[in-house]
């Protein structure tokens, strides 16, 4: 019996758990009733946060006049680096990064003071007044200008195993490259935001948009110079994270939380979005320098990839981005002897951050290139050589030196879609097309996904819940994670119910906060519902145990025989009613609370060595796109996706689809219309959705197929589901690969000079290159 088979037959029926169940907060999301912060009722007197940025990308600061700041209407107070009680500095790692820039101007635009007033308007107004003068310097903007002044956020790492060079060298066929790939803005509708309010005895409590309460929290007691204990962090929900609120939102919460230090009322800070773009970190965008030696099947011998990251202006969390782009240079396949440098480039732009897929996607893209030059140099259709490639018995060991122990699910995922989207007939009818239509070109590529699960800064792998059963059987339900519009709190709510044995509607879900569950790792690597599902449901089993204790002495049956279930308790011939066993255990004087906590098995990973195990499995996909190009314009079109994804057996896969259909989306957005453009000066150009093109409604492929693959979890995750929040965005490799593929049917035979993002302007280029070489 296959193992996914195994582990279904074993499973009892359940009612909540996979369940396609709506998002707890649907309804609310559609009717503009779910408060996010700034709809939050302000306290009495409230006052507004607003910063003041740099002119210049680097220099000096020689004075800072704010006078007229100061002076303005509505002025409370004016903030600097000088007012900071403790530590200004708001960095999530390497002590590079402060609040309020002192002396040395890092990118344009970094705050150097902030105005706080009594209207978000009157603090607007009032902060164009600041002069803060610059004994300018060059900027370094790219990565080659980084390269030339040898400026690095963090040392250089690599990957080795055999000898790359000398086997690209004796391999029959040889291909090099350079390759670009831009960044992203995140996008969030709900941009960076914070309320500060003050307590006593210099409490503080902080409602902050974010992915990571507890580093608001110890970034604002940092700042402020208070213990940890002092500050709470708060939120609810947020509008969208995306990984730009993991480290980031810090900055904010902790401005405002000195603004209501300093002026002892509560204070917000809500950027406005051309400030948040300009002020707030992306993707990093990448130079890959490549190359490949492989035989005329398209079997890769040695590889040598040299990753160029333009970090920005500290490490901020480059260290665990970059180092995932390693982890996914292989993406799905076996290189043999290989070379995967990085070098992380210190530039004069905002500190790249956190987005979904955490580097991995560049990494990824990367060898897809590699991959799809091999196809056009041998004339081999690009999926056979993805299967040549593939990861397989005894060709089985990662870069890092962990072995891939479920090598079979990327090759039967792909075989599965490539029959049900008639990968073949199609292929054959796209170059019949082309062969006849000089002007619009189709394009196709199958790609697969494999994406490893876990922090690869494995301490933090860990999670923490706590749940508290009422007397009248209701349930509060509170964990580490955050929300912000994945599922995470229906999913782990689900887990809940099922384990009491009760309806959705008994359990509340609340509000994330420091004060309740301590040290949480951020919401993010997509292991929110692995580690909170994990910790909620071990909290509710010791309050189940007890419940069940009481039962078995009401009825006289062993507590193992007691069974939860349609809201009852069941002992032998008798039941109670859920809320009815949760008011005698308490009259019993038993504890219907309980704090659960757990931590991944499995997972080692030492970088010093690079050696051990970073991920506890893996989670595959693989998308299929069709496109087609104007070849006169290089306007474009997705006419077609279809997309075999694994996430284990699904918690919900109402929220698991929609998981796949956004991400696959949003990695659209990045590989087709969104560009970054800094000017010669350091300053971002598109700094607002007039210039910044992220998908619409009408992007979605018109015909747009998504399924689950069938097949449990190996390792014991919650029901033996896998991590979908990230995965699903690498899918859309398959569109680039699909426009490359179009591109390419123009000059047969070439590599096709098409960096990312292939807006219509980049592949017009490439079509033009490509003719005339
Ligand atoms: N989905 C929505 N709707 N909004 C988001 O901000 N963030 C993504 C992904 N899906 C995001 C999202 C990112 S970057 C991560 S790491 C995961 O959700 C985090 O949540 P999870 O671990 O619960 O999947
Ligand atoms: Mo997601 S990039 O790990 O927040």
């Amino acid at each position: 019996m296959p193992p996914s088979e195994a582990l279904r037959a074993e499973e009892p029926a359940l009612r909540h758990v996979r369940q396609k169940l709506p998002h707890d907060s649907a309804a609310k999301h559609a009717r503009g009733a779910a408060p996010y912060i700034d709809d939050l009722p302000e306290p009495e007197g409230t006052l507004h946060v607003v910063p003041g940025g740099a002119p210049v990308a680097r220099g000096r600061i020689v004075a800072l006049r704010l006078d007229e700041v100061r002076a303005a209407p509505g002025v409370v107070a004016v903030l600097t680096a000088a007012d900071v009680p403790g530590r200004n500095d708001i960095s999530p790692s390497h002590k590079d990064e402060p609040l309020f820039a002192a002396d040395e101007v890092l990118f344009h635009g970094q705050p150097v003071f902030a105005v706080v007033a009594t209207t978000r308007d009157a603090a607007r107004r009032a902060a164009r007044l600041g002069r803060v003068e610059v004994a300018a310097e060059r900027p370094s903007v790219t990565v080659e200008d980084a390269l030339e002044r040898g400026e690095t956020v963090l040392p250089d790492y690599a990957f080795t195993r055999g000898d790359a060079s000398s086997a690209i060298a004796g391999a029959p066929l040889r291909l090099d490259g350079q390759f670009r790939i831009g960044g992203q803005e995140h996008f969030y509708l709900e941009g960076q935001v914070a309320l500060a309010i003050p307590g006593e005895d210099g409490a503080m409590h902080v409602h902050s948009s974010t992915q990571h309460p507890s580093e608001v929290q110890h970034v604002c007691a940092r700042v402020l110079a208070v213990p940890d204990a002092m500050v709470t962090c708060e939120v609810r929900r947020m509008g969208g994270g995306f990984g730009g609120k993991e480290s980031q939102a810090s900055t904010w919460a902790a401005m405002a939380a000195l603004a209501a230090r300093v002026t002892g009322r509560a204070c917000k800070l809500r950027l406005d979005r051309d400030d948040d773009m300009a002020m707030t970190g992306k993707r990093h965008d990448f130079r890959v320098d490549w190359s490949v030696g492989f035989d005329e099947e398209g079997r890769i011998g040695g590889v040598d990839m040299e990753f160029l990251a333009r970090c920005g202006c500290s490490a901020d969390l480059s260290q665990g981005v970059v180092d995932r782009t390693m982890f996914h240079a292989d993406n799905a396949y076996f290189l043999p002897e290989l070379r995967i440098g990085t070098k992380r480039l210190k530039t004069n732009t905002v500190s790249n951050t956190a987005f979904r897929g955490f580097g991995g996607p560049q990494g990824m893209l990367a060898m897809e290139r590699v991959i799809d030059a091999i196809a056009w140099r041998t004339g081999l259709d690009p999926l056979d050589v993805r299967y040549a490639n593939l990861y397989g018995e005894g060709r089985d060991l990662t870069p890092y030196g962990m072995q891939v122990e479920d090598h079979d699910v990327a090759p039967a995922l792909m075989r599965q879609l490539e029959a049900q989207c008639h990968y073949r007939a199609r292929r054959a009818e796209i170059a019949e097309f082309n062969a006849h239509s000089p002007i619009l070109r189709r394009g196709i590529a199958l790609t697969p996904v494999k994406f490893g699960i876990s922090f690869t800064l494995t301490h933090l792998n860990q999670a923490g819940a706590l749940v508290h059963v009422y007397q009248d059987g209701s349930v509060h339900l509170n964990h580490g994670g955050t929300e912000m519009g994945q599922g995470l709190f229906q999913k782990v709510a689900q887990v809940v119910a099922e384990e009491f044995g009760i309806g959705m509607d008994r359990v509340r879900i609340t509000a994330t906060v420091t004060d309740k569950v301590p040290n949480t790792a951020p919401t993010a690597a997509s292991s929110g519902s692995d580690l909170n599902g994990m910790a909620a449901r071990i909290a509710a089993r010791q309050i189940r145990d007890r419940m069940a204790l009481v039962a078995s002495g009401m009825f006289d049956v062993p507590p193992e025989e007691v069974a939860f279930r349609d809201d009852r308790v069941f002992a032998g011939n008798e039941s109670i009613a859920f809320g009815d066993l949760a008011c005698r255990a308490f009259q019993a004087r038993v504890q219907l609370s309980a704090a659960g906590f757990y931590r991944t098995p499995k997972v080692t990973w030492d970088r010093a060595k690079a050696e051990g195990r970073p991920f506890y499995y893996f989670a595959y996909g693989a998308a299929c796109t069709e496109v087609v190009v104007d070849t006169l314009t290089g306007e474009n079109r997705v006419v077609r996706a279809d997309i075999l994804h694994d996430v284990g057996r699904s918690l919900n896969p109402a929220i698991d689809i929609g998981q796949i259909e956004g991400g696959f989306v949003q990695g659209m957005g990045w590989l087709t219309t969104e560009e970054l453009v800094y000017d010669g000066e350091g300053r971002l150009r598109t700094h607002a959705p007039s210039t910044y093109k992220i998908p619409v409604a009408s992007d979605v492929p018109a015909d747009f197929r998504v399924a689950l693959f069938d097949g449990a979890n190996r390792e014991d995750t919650i029901y033996h589901s896998k991590a979908v929040g990230e995965p699903p965005l690498m899918l859309a490799i398959s569109v680039f690969a699909a426009l490359a593929d179009a591109v390419h049917s123009v000059a047969p035979g070439r590599v096709v000079p098409l960096d990312a993002p292939a807006t219509p302007e980049a592949i017009l280029k490439a079509i033009g290159l490509a003719g005339a070489a």
